[in-house]
């Protein structure tokens, strides 16, 4: 049995039409959209989530994570906008990416056609969407990618620094510190997690220019620090 967690890609890549037989995802985050609801999908057949639902032994029956309706009616009024947000996510991420390597930083985005998987997941992707909102810029140092993070929040407001993903706002936070903190420095080499690694969760409030000119001034800061150069 093949299951995928969806939860980073939702809309733009559709697991169970290529082959996934349970498609998990985490609702807490792009399907809520709002950063304010914990909650949590499993789609499979309908033999596995009867079983969950079963009265004495499933899981849902013995751990209790059934979901409230007030929470299930909230998520039904934010997924028919789910596509549009999703495609805005998309766009973005794929103009910033385009913009920070132009720039000079080492960035990270599998909508660029030097990224290595670019063509693998070209050839998976439902074509009207682009290529996922999360991008990574490779500031080499931690010191470096901290230094960036507190003026992307709070120099210019670009951006929250948040180990969440999926929200309005642009969400960012260092890899190597947080959300991978538990693996070691071989494995995460082997992941390609340097320790300045950020990864931005691009969010798609206010305009997209008005945003971009945010991340400049933010950059142009550690130029004058010394900290970037192109
Ligand atoms: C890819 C992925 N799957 C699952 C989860 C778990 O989400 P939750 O805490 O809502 O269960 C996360 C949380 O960050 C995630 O990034």
């Amino acid at each position: 049995m093949l299951g995928v967690d969806n939860t980073f890609s939702p809309m733009f890549l559709s697991p169970a039409s290529l082959g996934a037989d349970v498609v998990v995802h985490s609702i807490s985050k792009f399907i809520s959209g709002g950063a304010d609801i914990i909650a949590g999908a499993v789609c499979g057949p309908a033999s596995l989530v009867n079983s969950m639902m079963d009265l004495h032994q499933g899981s849902l029956m013995l751990l209790g994570p059934t979901m409230n309706a007030k929470v299930a009616f909230e998520l039904s009024e934010r997924i028919p906008h789910l596509a549009l947000r999703m495609k805005e996510h998309c766009n973005r991420a794929m103009v910033y990416a385009t913009r920070m390597k132009k720039m000079g930083l080492k960035v990270v985005y599998p909508g660029l056609e030097d990224h290595p998987q670019h063509k693998l997941l070209k050839s998976m992707i439902n074509k009207e969407y682009g290529y996922g909102g999360l991008l990574c810029v490779d500031m080499e140092t931690e010191e470096r990618a901290n230094r960036l993070m507190n003026l992307l929040q709070n120099y210019t407001q670009f951006g929250f620094m948040a180990v969440s993903l999926g929200y309005y706002e642009t969400l960012m936070s260092c890899s190597g510190s947080s959300t991978s903190s538990e693996m070691n420095a071989e494995e995460k080499k082997l992941a390609g997690i340097s320790p300045g690694l950020v990864r931005m969760s691009v969010g798609y409030i206010g305009t997209l220019e008005q945003r971009w000119s945010q991340f400049e001034k933010a950059l142009s800061r550690m130029q004058d620090s010394g900290l970037f150069k192109n």
